[in-house]
């Protein structure tokens, strides 16, 4: 099915999306977090074929890595740009994945009639999209969400919500406006005005005692990528949302709340102080009690699931999150951990987490492995459970498949974004088979890895090092962002812990290269 884009509906069109992955948009992640908030996955066997959607796809990257580590499903990517569109499909077909399509679709036209030839899906995903529309687009959305959703499919919306963009709001309002009124490219604009807000702040511009939020805002836009920046801030339809407001229109479909796929926020609203955590449970209604503890915790950005309200409304005893399996994802150091999340940092120590991080030392275990080490016990399930969930939300372990995928797809897509990281596109993930999701890779990392699958693997670190100084880093030869000169201490360091690491995970194949 071709749908060629000609109106972008007040979406800034000028410049491509960042290549960025979310763990939490994975479908083994999707199912935990239901089942963690009492509700069924979308699949009861977590190896059985699926159907999966991203609407809004961007560069398609995310969905690519989904794709390679998970051969049982079909995947589908739909987004509007031309640009991200053809580069989606470009690394697709360079890694040879067989089990994905992009279709250059457009929401409204989607939401009139909707392809015979999508079908339902049983995971829906959209990341950065919702708050990012103008309000007739959103509406469409949500009608595409109704037709594309299977009966028991859970459906992912990721968006910056209230009230956390409140200080934001005059930067993000003076940026479109300046955009409308001076006629300049977007880029330019964005440039103008840091410059302007600059000028006002060191002016003292009573907006900034106001608002301390809008001081931290433009320290942080400062240090964004304009293309990151054009697209959070220069669309028509740009606006952060309630969470209220997101599941009263998602309703008109029949969707409801299952739980967010945010999991430190599992924690909540027990990790409030007594008395807000009071006020937030006294509330009469699920809206009122999330918007009132977004209020609390300053929420910026939520990770809502959502599912058709007719079937499957929660866990029927016998779907338990146990026979999920956990893997370590990076070592961990010291006798304490401190977790950011979005409402506190947590400390945790280490009686709290070893036990685990030592048992998945030696591979992937199931949840109810984990709940049954002794130190686990001593915890109580509702606080083992928590524990993993700060884990997983700090990246320190990833919740994956009960068997590793064939690797075949992982390693065709893995060696081209290498190679692509490597003359310096700014690609920072790799395809993990025993996961069915992604790993962080730093663009040294991904330099490494490439010089090694070209020396087949049979390079020690002195050499490895040498061949990436001999190599142009970036597309002129200059530095890529991230990358650094490597040191052969550096290059033991891949070799002796990078990728032993990534072959556990399945990024990288035992006896590859
Ligand atoms: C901020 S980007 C996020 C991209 C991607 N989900 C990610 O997180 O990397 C929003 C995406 O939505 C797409 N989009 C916006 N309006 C659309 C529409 N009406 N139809 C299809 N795609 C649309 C844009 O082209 C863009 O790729």
């Amino acid at each position: 099915m071709i749908m060629s884009a000609v109106d972008f509906h007040g979406y800034d069109a000028s410049a491509g999306y960042t290549y960025g992955f979310c763990p939490e948009m994975a479908p083994d992640w999707l199912d935990l977090s239901a089942m963690l908030a009492g509700a069924a996955p979308a699949r009861r066997d977590g190896e059985a074929p699926f159907r999966y959607l991203e609407l809004g796809c961007g560069q398609g990257m995310g969905l690519c890595l989904l794709a390679a580590a998970n051969p049982q499903g079909q995947f589908v990517g739909v987004d509007f740009l031309p640009d991200h569109v053809a580069h989606a499909r470009a690394v697709a077909q360079a890694a040879g994945l067989t089990n994905i399509q992009f279709s250059d679709g457009d929401f409204v036209a989607l939401a009139q009639q909707w392809p015979v030839d999508f079908g339902r899906f049983d995971y829906v995903s959209l990341h950065g999209v919702y708050s990012w529309i103008t309000p007739p687009v959103r509406t469409a959305l949500v009608r595409c969400l109704g037709q594309a959703t299977a009966s028991g499919g859970l459906v992912y919306i990721g968006y910056n919500a209230q009230p956390g963009w409140l200080g934001s709001m005059p930067f993000r309002h003076i940026s479109r406006l300046l955009k409308e009124e001076s006629n300049q490219p977007s880029e330019a604009v964005m440039q103008a005005s840091i410059g302007l807000f600059d000028r006002l702040a060191a002016g003292g511009a009573n907006s900034f005692r106001i608002l301390p939020g809008l001081k931290s805002r433009l320290a942080a836009v400062k240090r964004q990528a304009s293309n990151h920046l054009i697209h959070e801030y220069l669309h028509a339809g740009w606006h952060p949302l309630w969470h209220s407001e997101v599941a009263k229109e998602v309703a008109g479909e029949g969707l409801t709340f299952v739980g967010t796929a945010s999991l430190a926020e599992t924690l909540l609203p027990g990790a409030l102080p007594p008395p807000l955590r009071a006020t937030v449970e006294e509330q009469v209604s699920s809206v009122l009690r999330i918007d009132v503890q977004d209020l609390v915790i300053n929420q910026s950005f939520r990770r809502d699931v959502f599912r058709p309200s007719s079937l499957w409304p929660t866990l029927a005893g016998d779907v338990v999150p146990e026979g999920k399996k956990i893997y370590l994802l990076k070592p961990v150091e010291g006798d304490s951990l401190t977790i950011a999340t979005s409402f506190s940092e947590i400390i945790l120590q280490a009686p709290a987490y070893a036990e685990i991080v030592s048992a998945l030392d030696a591979g992937g275990r199931s949840i109810g492995e984990l709940l049954a080490l002794p130190a686990m016990r001593k915890q109580g399930r509702s606080n083992a459970l928590q524990i993993m969930a700060l884990l997983l939300h700090a990246r320190i372990v990833g919740v994956g498949r009960s068997a590793p995928a064939p690797i075949r797809a992982v390693q065709g897509l893995n060696r081209f974004i290498a190679e692509e990281a490597s003359r310096g596109r700014r690609y920072d993930h790799l395809a993990a088979a025993s996961l069915g999701s992604a790993v962080v890779a730093t663009a040294d990392d991904l330099r490494l890895l490439d010089a090694w699958l070209a020396a087949k693997g049979r390079i020690d670190a002195k050499s490895l090092a040498a061949t990436c100084a001999d190599k142009p880093m970036g597309d002129q030869g200059a530095p890529a962002d991230g990358q650094t000169a490597i040191t052969p201490d550096r290059a033991a360091a891949f070799l002796n812990q990078t990728l032993p690491r990534w072959r556990k995970l399945g990024a990288v194949a035992q006896g590859q290269a």
